[in-house]
């Protein structure tokens, strides 16, 4: 097997074609599906993934950690993007599914992904949460705190189970990347850390519990995340409690898993962290780190979300309105206003992510200018791109396209303004289909309800 993964060079949907010369320049398809055609039959704004792309980022991850670690689980994150469609993809690329709510969970038994290959994650599960995935029989539930050793633990024995667990630790690991997607540093909401101790003494309450199996430890060190260094030193101090437990109890933990967090490609300016690049490095602490401790090598895990389904994804738009001002310092900015903003795509206004975009009905010849691409929400922030170059005859009835909005767009979206959130829909050979339809207006009001007062005190 070569050792090289066939993961899609292209930063954005692989199949993306435009008839002029480059982005800009012509009308653009995605797998043989003209844009224009697309929001015609199906609305906008529109989610378009590109299907045969995420076959192919997902089965790349998954070879890299075959030939890297001789096997192993890959658990795609379901908070990245999930719908049944997707669950059912990923059961037939035989991955495991990282949900991390009894909403999650709901939508990956709907597609009948098995249960086993299912882990749960959560700083705050509720005790109904709990009951369903022991109920459901779910693989792998991460503890992530002491309150939830007793919780877990008293609802397994309560229905005769026993549950395979593992615990979440902080490595104390300043991830570079914003502070709001960084999870390993000491202070922050999940996991045990390991340097106060606090990891150590979860391991030990956990082994007391005889309705728990523990067999393995988890990090994941945050989000958006293109240096390996971070990966190895969490991965060096994961392999540091092993050798502990093993010199402690006198036998192995046979699991470790690694997180997530693989950073990806917005804009051109940017590039992805390879699979090829990452998995082995970290497989290479691993591997020298186990050796030096004298322990087996246990079975890796990883969890990436946004490096599978993040670059699949098209978002489609209409230009609405534009309109220019003028600056301080003299100079022009335009603003494009598009059908959407805020609400499909909240990351511009709660990360200061950075997006690219580009016209997708036709060629311009205009010069560009600068344009500030911004949502149809009653809010100054509602923006999507705050500077970027764009022809400067762009107007209302064009297309927009944003790449790379696979992931945390969909499904971070709100309702925000009582505005519906977008279909999504997969193409692939010419061929498109819905997988989550479009909300509607009686969707929005289905929620409102009409009830007589009920006596509380
Ligand atoms: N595993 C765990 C335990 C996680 O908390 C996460 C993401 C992942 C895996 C997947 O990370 P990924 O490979 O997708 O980076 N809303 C933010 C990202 C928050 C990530 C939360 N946890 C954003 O839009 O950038």
């Amino acid at each position: 097997m070569s050792s090289q993964s066939k993961y899609p060079t292209s930063l954005f949907s692989s199949n993306l074609t435009f008839t002029g010369e480059n982005e800009n320049s012509g009308v653009l398809a995605i797998a043989g599906c003209s844009g224009e055609k697309l929001v015609k039959e199906f609305g906008s704004p529109l989610f378009v993934i590109d299907q045969a792309d995420f076959f192919l980022r997902a089965k790349s991850w998954r070879q890299v950690l075959d030939t890297s670690f001789g096997g192993g689980q890959l658990y795609y994150a379901a908070k990245s993007f999930i719908c049944v469609e997707v669950a059912k993809w990923l059961k037939e690329l035989k991955l495991g599914l990282d949900v991390c709510s009894a909403g999650e969970l709901a939508v990956a038994l709907a597609a009948d992904f098995p249960a086993s290959d299912i882990e749960f994650h959560g700083n705050n599960k509720s005790e109904s949460e709990i009951t369903t995935a022991i109920k459901a029989g779910v693989g792998t539930i991460v503890i992530d705190s002491f309150d939830e050793i007793t919780r877990v633990s008293d609802i397994a024995k309560s229905l005769n189970k026993t549950q395979k667990v593992y615990l979440r630790l902080t490595p104390g690991i300043d991830a570079h990347t914003h502070e709001f997607i960084s999870t390993a540093h000491e202070d922050v909401k999940f996991g045990f850390s390991i340097a106060s101790g606090a990891a150590n003494e979860a391991i030990k309450k956990c082994m007391e519990q005889s309705s728990l199996n523990l067999t393995g430890i988890h990090c994941h060190i945050g989000s958006q995340i293109f240096e390996v260094d971070g990966f190895k030193a969490a991965a060096q101090r994961l392999v540091a409690v092993l050798a502990t437990f093993r010199d402690k109890y006198s036998k192995e933990l046979a699991e470790l898993n690694i997180g997530g967090g693989y950073g990806i490609a917005y804009t051109k300016d940017e590039s992805a962290i390879s699979p090829d690049v990452v998995i082995p490095a970290i497989a290479s602490v691993i591997k020298d780190e186990c050796a030096k401790a004298k322990l087996a090598l246990p079975r890796i895990s990883i969890e990436p979300g946004r490096a599978i389904v993040g670059p699949t994804t098209t978002t489609l738009y209409l230009v609405g309105t534009t309109k220019s001002v003028k600056l301080d310092n003299g100079s022009e900015r335009r603003y494009i206003s598009v059908d959407g903003g805020m609400s499909e795509n909240i990351r511009p206004a709660l990360y200061g992510a950075v997006y690219s975009a580009f016209l997708a009905n036709r060629t311009s010849t205009a010069k560009s200018i600068s344009s500030r691409v911004v949502g149809k929400h009653c809010e100054t922030g509602d923006i999507l791109i705050s500077e970027i170059n764009l022809p400067s005859d762009i107007k209302a009835g064009d297309l927009l396209a944003i790449p790379a909005t696979g992931a945390y767009g969909r499904s971070m979206a709100s309702n925000y303004n009582h505005i519906s959130r977008p279909a999504v829909i997969t193409v692939i050979n010419g061929t498109a289909r819905v997988i989550l339809r479009r909300e509607n207006e009686q969707d929005l009001l289905n929620l409102d309800v009409d009830q007589p007062p009920r006596q509380i005190s």
